[in-house]
């Protein structure tokens, strides 16, 4: 089969000044998962090494750079779900972990649970030896600036330098037909200490199932639970699928994963009045996006080979 990669920087009202960086982002996302999946790597390393790179970049909400939450302190969240297994793994109000898919995933592929938070996860972390590092490490000047802002002043999202929701994310699928959805973020500015947003939960920031595709999304997690967007897209993913085996869908010039994309945003506004995006790969590996928001940072490899990004 032919390895496919997506990737966002979450959908936001980015700023003109910050399009570079969120592209630039993206595009190294990709080349590091791409450089894995090319040679016939795994999914799962391509999309770790994907995530890594954009939870390391300040431009994003996950991991270095994170908003603040109210106590000033940087709390992370990620999952990452194997489409073959139904398995996730998952990690809640991280404080001291750079990177916080290194956790997911260790807690997919080590953990008897599918979920750990705050100290658990943090000791489990140190026990699958990722190291742990003091929580001020994680502050970059931008988020900490913004924060004092917020508390000096009141909470308004022009404090934070645009990105509002800028949750970062990937979708993958390798040679032998292992397709893995990853979702990792700082959260919401000024957050209460212990908020749990959308990314981590399963089914609501991320679902993978390779009998209909992968799904990783951004935006207020609040409203993106609601809907439990991320299987809401897998479902529409699985009906287009039954649709086109049938013979019962319309070709229409869209494609079925580009169609379901839209269909789980425009559910989201619907229902909620909330913004918000995702990226998905449907189970043959044809991307999919799709946002509400003035932009989304994502990128793509295109059927070529050359890595596609747009903000
Ligand atoms: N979508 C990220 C969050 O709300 O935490």
């Amino acid at each position: 089969m032919k390895p496919a990669l997506i990737v966002h920087g979450g959908a936001w009202d980015i700023p003109d000044e910050a399009v570079d960086a969120c592209k630039s982002g993206c595009r190294r996302a990709l080349a590091a998962g791409w450089s894995i999946l090319s040679k016939g790597g795994n999914a799962l390393e391509a999309i770790e090494a994907a995530v890594m790179v954009l939870e390391d970049d300040p431009v994003f909400d996950a991991g270095y750079g994170s908003h603040l939450n109210r106590d000033g302190r940087v709390e992370c969240d990620a999952i990452v779900m194997n489409g073959a297994t139904l398995r996730a793994g998952a990690a809640s109000t991280l404080q001291r972990v750079k990177n916080p898919i290194l956790v997911a995933r260790a807690i997919l592929e080590k953990c008897p649970h599918m979920m750990l938070v705050g100290e658990g996860a943090e000791r489990f972390a140190r026990e699958q030896g990722i190291a742990l590092c003091d929580p001020e490490e994680l502050i970059s000047d931008a988020g900490q600036e913004a924060w004092l802002r917020c508390r000096n002043d009141k909470h308004a999202a022009e404090h934070h330098r645009g990105h509002e929701q800028g949750t970062v994310g990937a979708v993958a699928i390798d040679r032998e037909g292992n397709l893995f959805a990853a979702t990792s973020t700082g959260g919401t500015c000024c957050k209460l200490p212990g908020r749990v947003g959308d990314s981590p939960l399963i089914g609501c920031g991320c679902y993978a199932d390779s009998e209909a595709g992968g799904v990783s999304c951004t935006g207020y997690g609040e409203a993106i639970m609601k809907i439990v967007m991320a299987k809401t897209a897998v479902d529409l993913l699985r009906e287009s699928a039954i649709c086109m085996a049938t013979g019962a869908g319309e070709p229409c010039g869209v494609s079925s994963g580009q169609l379901a994309a839209r269909e789980a945003v425009h559910l989201l506004a619907k229902r909620t009045h909330a913004t918000g995006g995702l990226i998905l790969l449907d189970c043959h590996g044809h991307p999919g996006f799709a946002f509400n928001t003035p932009r989304m940072a994502y990128g793509y490899v295109a059927l070529d080979g050359n890595l596609v990004t747009a903000v």
